[in-house]
C-alpha cells in the first residue's frame, strides 16, 4: 500500500510527527516537492530532529529516503543535513537517494529570492531559501538538474550559461555585483562529487521497488493552501504541495497511490504574509503561540494562529482526495473554555462555503463561527479516542462531520507515543 501524506492547511500541521508514526510500516519514504524551506520536526525519546530535505520517516532503521524529481535541492544544505543526521546515528550514506531529475538551487537563486522580496510592492514573506527562483528556472527550461550537476563534462558549460544570464539580470534589474563563476564552479563541483553516489534513476528505482512489493510513503511539504495552484495565490510556495504533486514529483503513476491522508492542526497557523481568515486577536494569539510553540522550524519566525477553519480544510480534503485526516496538537486547546470552528465565510448577505480564489472577495468576508465547549483537562496521556474527555471527543467528531471523511489519527503531544490511531484506521 502506497500512502501520500499532505498538509491540509498552510503547512506546519505536524506532518513530521504523523509521517514518523506511519513510516514504521513503509519501506521507502519520498519527498516530492519543495525544498529546504520545509521543516519537519520529529521528537523521539525527548530528542528533537528537524528534517528539511531528507524525508522525515528516516528515523526508523532500515528505510530508504528518496528526494524526488519535484524537489529543488540546495546541495550545501543537503550535505549539512546528512552530516547532522549521520552524527546522530542515522546511516544516511546507505539510506539517502536523490533523483537525477531534481533541480539544483544555487546561491544566485537565494540572492534573487531576497532581492525580489525586498523590491516587490507587497512582500510574500518567503523563507529566502531560493525556492521560487529555482522553480522559475525549471519552468523556463533554464535550470540545472542533478543529472547535469553530477556530470563533470556537462556541468561547467551549463553553470557558465546560467551565471552569465543571472549576472545580466543582477546588473540590469538590481545594479548588484556579479557572481564569480570559477569560484562557484569549484565549490559546487565539490558538492556534486559528494552527492553523486546517492543519485538514482528514480523512475526505475521506484518501479522495481513496487514490483518487489515495497511500500511507499510520500511526504508532502508545506500545505494545500500554500500550493501554487490551489493555495492563496500569490501567497503560496512555488510547487504543488497537494497530492497531485506526488505523482509528477516522484515519477509514479496516479494508480500507484492507494491512500491519501490529510493532516490538520486542531486550530490553524500560517507563516509569512497572506490571508488567514480565522486569525486570533493579540491575546489569544500569544497564548496559543506559546502553548503550541508556534515558531517556524526553518526560519524561527513566529507563526500566525487562528481557529480551525473548516472551509479551508474541506477545500483541502477535496483537492487532495483525502481518504482520512489526522488531527494534531489537540492538547494545545486543553485549557480553552470555549472553542470556535469556522464553518463558512459571510460575504454581505451571502455565506460562502467554498474557499474563494479572489483574495479581494476573501478580504470582504467574515468567518462564521460555531462555538463548542472546551474540555479543560489534559489530553496528553490519552491512549485512545475513548480516553479523551467527552468535550474533546465532541470537538473531534464535529471536525469529522464538517470534513466528511474519517479522522484516522489524533496527536496530543510532541512525543512519538502521544498519538493514537482511531477505530477507522
Ligand atoms: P517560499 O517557499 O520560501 O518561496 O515561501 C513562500 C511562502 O510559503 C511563505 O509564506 C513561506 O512562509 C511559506 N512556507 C514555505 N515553506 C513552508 C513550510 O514548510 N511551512 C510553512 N510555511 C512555509
Amino acid at each position: 500500500m502506497n500512502i501520500v501524506v499532505v498538509g491540509a492547511q498552510w503547512g506546519d500541521e505536524g506532518k513530521g510527527k504523523v509521517i514518523d508514526v506511519l513510516a514504521e510500516e513503509a519501506d521507502i519514504l519520498i519527498r516530492y516537492q519543495g525544498g529546504h524551506n520545509a521543516g519537519h520536526t520529529v521528537i523521539v525519546d525527548g530528542e528533537e530532529f528537524i528534517f528539511h530535505l531528507i524525508p522525515s520517516g528516516l528515523l526508523h532503521q532500515g528505510k530508504v529516503g528518496l528526494i524526488g524529481n519535484g524537489v529543488v535541492i540546495d546541495p550545501e544544505a543537503l550535505l549539512e543535513e546528512m552530516s547532522r543526521l549521520q552524527r546522530r546515528g542515522i546511516d544516511v550514506q546507505q539510506a539517502v537517494k536523490i533523483s537525477d531529475q531534481a533541480h539544483v538551487i544555487f546561491p544566485y537563486h537565494k540572492r534573487l529570492d531576497l532581492l525580489e522580496e525586498s523590491t516587490r510592492p507587497g512582500r510574500l514573506g518567503t523563507t529566502g531559501r531560493g525556492i521560487g527562483p529555482c522553480y522559475v528556472d525549471k519552468v523556463a527550461r533554464a535550470g540545472i538538474r542533478i543529472a547535469d550537476f553530477c556530470n563533470p563534462q556537462a556541468f561547467p558549460k551549463k553553470l557558465r550559461q546560467a551565471v552569465e544570464e543571472k549576472n545580466r539580470l543582477l546588473k540590469a534589474l538590481y545594479n548588484e555585483p556579479p557572481i564569480a563563476y570559477e569560484e562557484l564552479l569549484a565549490r559546487y563541483s565539490g558538492f556534486a562529487a559528494r552527492l553523486a553516489p546517492h543519485v538514482v534513476n528514480e523512475v526505475r528505482f521506484l518501479r522495481e521497488a513496487m514490483a518487489q512489493g515495497k511500500r511507499l510513503l510520500l511526504e508532502g511539504a508545506q500545505g494545500t493552501l500554500l500550493d501554487l495552484d490551489h493555495g492563496t495565490y500569490p501567497y503560496v510556495t512555488s510547487s504543488n504541495a497537494t497530492a497531485g504533486g506526488a505523482c509528477t514529483g516522484a515519477g509514479i503513476p496516479p494508480t500507484a497511490i492507494h491512500r491519501i491522508i490529510g493532516v490538520v492542526k486542531a486550530y490553524t497557523t500560517r507563516v509569512g504574509e497572506g490571508p488567514l481568515p480565522t486569525e486570533f486577536g493579540p491575546e489569544l494569539m500569544q497564548r496559543i503561540r506559546t502553548k503550541g510553540n508556534e515558531f517556524g522550524a526553518t526560519t524561527g519566525r513566529p507563526r500566525r494562529c487562528g481557529w480551525f477553519d473548516a472551509v479551508v480544510a474541506r477545500h483541502a480534503v477535496w483537492v487532495n482526495g483525502c481518504h482520512s485526516v489526522a488531527v494534531t496538537k489537540l492538547d494545545v486547546l486543553d485549557e480553552m473554555d470555549t472553542i470556535n470552528i469556522c464553518t463558512g465565510y459571510r460575504n454581505g448577505t451571502k455565506t460562502l462555503e467554498e474557499f474563494p480564489a479572489d483574495l479581494e472577495v476573501l478580504g470582504h468576508c467574515a468567518p462564521v463561527y460555531e462555538q463548542l465547549p472546551g474540555w479543560r483537562t489534559k489530553t496528553c496521556d490519552a491512549a485512545s479516542f475513548e480516553e479523551l474527555p467527552a468535550n474533546a471527543q465532541r470537538y473531534v467528531k464535529r471536525l469529522e462531520a464538517l470534513l466528511g471523511v474519517p479522522i484516522c489519527l489524533i496527536s496530543t503531544g510532541s512525543g512519538r507515543e502521544q498519538a493514537f490511531k482511531t477505530a477507522c484506521w
